[in-house]
This record gives structure tokens, sequence and C-alpha cells, in this order.
């Protein structure tokens, strides 16, 4: 019997107006352009002003361009899953008020929280509804409002993260999608990168907000390495096992969370930069969006059947690998 693949139709990117840069930054905490430039490859990220204003109006954007330039019917969505690490709400779930705000009415929906690797995570999770024939259409949204939990005065972490929504369509194929992936997790990364309060382990009270424990906190030299090594070997399996090379490879796509480690990354696997998205310089870390949101910004230069790479690194730890073979052609 032929196998069925989730193959990605169509992707599409949101990120809010409002240009947070390096000079502002200046202004805010003891810092540099020059510092956070070398140290990272961040040059502005984008910030999601307003109240009342959460990671949903970020996802529901990107869903409502997708759905759009697809020309799908909102009502033949059988699923949407959202990563993401700062939901509106504890519940119910973001995915769910991007539903309801997109007419996904026929939709079910839910959050999945794998930090910097939510999308990884989620594409592969809706991969396997569409590869076990159950599904015919069905919407991966990486949606993050990193702007909510930073700490706009700790000047090792402000520097990091903007806001930015992702979604792809997934659809069957039988020669295109998702054809191999490789995740991992590791509970002890949660010494490295964290945030405290606000869970069942402590709850919201005047102490936790004291405290400054609703924002993240992260060591990052050890961060650093372990995203490090933990992309090179899940790269170099997933690359070996499917017979590929960094020649019949089109496309690395890492996550962006610091220009050195995407580079150090590419020379251990020998790719050469020229075929490595990298955006972080215009979004810095989005967490669960940088991944769709290379897609967004790549595709007009994406034909159809480019293998493409997906890695990911984030808090947990989690990380993994993904192989992708590009469905479409964008018409110019
Ligand atoms: N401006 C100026 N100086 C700074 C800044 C800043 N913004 N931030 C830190 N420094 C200082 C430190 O205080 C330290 O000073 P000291 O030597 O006097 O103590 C010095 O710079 C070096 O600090 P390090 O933390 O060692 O700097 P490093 O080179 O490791 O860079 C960084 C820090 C950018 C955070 C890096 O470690 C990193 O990128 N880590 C990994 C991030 C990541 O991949 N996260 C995973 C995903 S996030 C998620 O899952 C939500």
């Amino acid at each position: 019997m032929s196998k069925t693949f989730a193959a990605i139709t169509g992707v599409h990117g949101y990120v809010p107006d409002y240009v947070l840069t390096n000079e502002e930054l200046e202004k805010m905490v003891d810092t540099s352009d020059e510092w956070i430039t070398s140290r990272t490859g961040i040059k502005e990220r984008r910030i999601l002003k307003g109240v009342e204003k959460g990671t949903s109006v970020l996802g529901i954007e990107a869903v409502k361009g997708l759905l759009e330039k697809t020309g799908t019917n909102p009502e033949d969505i059988e699923l949407l899953i959202c990563a993401t690490v700062t939901a509106d709400m504890h519940f119910p779930d973001t995915a769910n008020l991007i539903a309801a705000a997109t007419g996904l009415t026929k939709a079910y929906t839910f959050d999945l929280s794998a930090a910097c690797s939510g999308f990884l995570f989620a594409l592969t999770t809706a991969s396997q509804f569409i590869a076990a024939g159950t599904h015919k259409k069905v919407i991966v949204v990486g949606a993050d409002k990193m702007s909510a939990i930073v700490d706009y005065t700790d000047r090792s972490t402000c520097i990091l993260f903007g806001d930015g929504a992702g979604a792809v369509l997934l659809e069957p194929s039988g020669e295109y999608g998702v054809m191999d992936q490789q995740l991992h997790s590791d509970g002890q990364g949660q010494h490295y990168l964290y945030m405290k309060g606000g869970g069942s382990f402590h709850p919201p009270s005047a102490e936790t907000i004291a405290n400054k424990e609703h924002f993240i906190v992260q060591d990052g030299k050890p961060v650093f390495k372990a995203a490090v090594s933990g992309m090179s070997d899940v790269v170099s399996k997933v690359m070996a096992r499917n017979g590929l090379t960094n020649d019949s490879v089109a496309w690395l796509v890492p996550h962006q969370a610091n220009k050195r480690i995407i580079q150090t990354v590419a020379s251990m696997a020998d790719f050469p930069i020229e075929k490595v998205m990298v955006n972080i310089q215009k979004y810095g870390n989005t967490t669960a969006a940088t991944l769709p949101l290379c897609l967004f910004d790549w595709e007009k230069r994406l034909h159809k059947g480019d293998n493409l790479i997906l890695t990911a690194f984030g808090g947990g730890f989690t990380w993994g690998a993904l192989y992708l073979k590009w469905a479409y052609d964008t018409p110019s």
C-alpha cells in the first residue's frame, strides 16, 4: 500500500507593527547594539502593543491569511494545533480562541507546549493524523507573545525575544510532505531555562510577583551548548538515515535563537550559510513562531520537491529535526 505524507500546502506569517530596536533597548538596560549584534545577530524584534491583546491576536492574523491565500473554506479544517508557551489564558486553549475567530466551526483544537521546539512537535503530531488517513485538512500554528513574559530590566534575556506567529496548512500527498523526524526531551533542562511562577507549582501571589517569577529565566551558556550539540546530533541522524547530503538538501531551517548557534550547527553539518534560513535579525527569538516565519519569508524561493531539514531547540529541554519535502511552487 502506498504511503500518505502530510504536505504543507500553504504558509502564512504575521508579526505586529511595533519595532523594538537595539537602540531603544540601549535606553532601557545597560547594553549596546554592538554587544547584541555580535553575540546574537539580532537587530530588532516586533512587539504586540495594546491592552487585552494576547497570543491569539497573532495566531488569528496568521490563520486568516493562510485560509485566504490557500482559498480554504474554514469549515473544511478538521483540526488546529497551536504551539505556544504564552497562551492567552491557562484555559481555554489559545487554539480554541483562534478557531472561533477564524470560523473553524468543524475543527477540534488544542495547544501544545514545547517552548522553542513547539512548532516542530506540533507539526510532527499533526502529520500523524494526516498520515493515518483520518484527517484531510489540518492547521498548525506557532505563535508566541514573548513580550508578555520578558523582564525588560534583565539585559540577558530582554534583548533576545520578540512576538510573532506563523501557520501552515497540511494536506495528504503521496509524494511530498513530512518524510521523517526525530524528537527529544530532557527534563534536566528545567534548571537552565524556565518561568517559575503562575502554574500550580507557584500559583500567582504578591510574593511571586515581587520575586519576578512570571518572567523567563535563562542561564545562557549551558543552553547555548545544549542547543548546538542537540541540534547538530539530530540533524546528522535524520539526514544520514534518509540518505541526504548537504548537496541534496536545499535549505536548513533552524530555530532562530542566536545567530552563533545557527552558524555553528550549520558548519557542523557542513552546510554553506547561503543554504540556511536566517531572519533572526528582523524578529529575534519568537519561540514557536520562528520556523513557520522562516518558511513564510522564504516561500517564494522554495520549489516543489525541495528537501528541507527543520531543526529546533528549546526550554524543557526539547529538541528535534524534521525532514520535509516541499510540495509546491509559488507563482511569482
Ligand atoms: N548587553 C551587554 N552585556 C551583557 C548582556 C547584554 N544584553 N547580556 C549579558 N551581558 C554580559 C553578562 O553580564 C556577562 O558579563 P560578565 O562577564 O561581566 O559577567 C557577559 O555579557 C557574558 O555573558 P554571557 O551570558 O556569558 O554571554 P553569552 O556569550 O553566553 O551570550 C546569550 C548570552 C546570547 C543569552 C547566549 O548564551 C545564548 O544565546 N544562549 C542560548 C539561547 C537559546 O538558545 N535559548 C533557547 C531557546 S529559548 C526558549 O526555549 C524559550
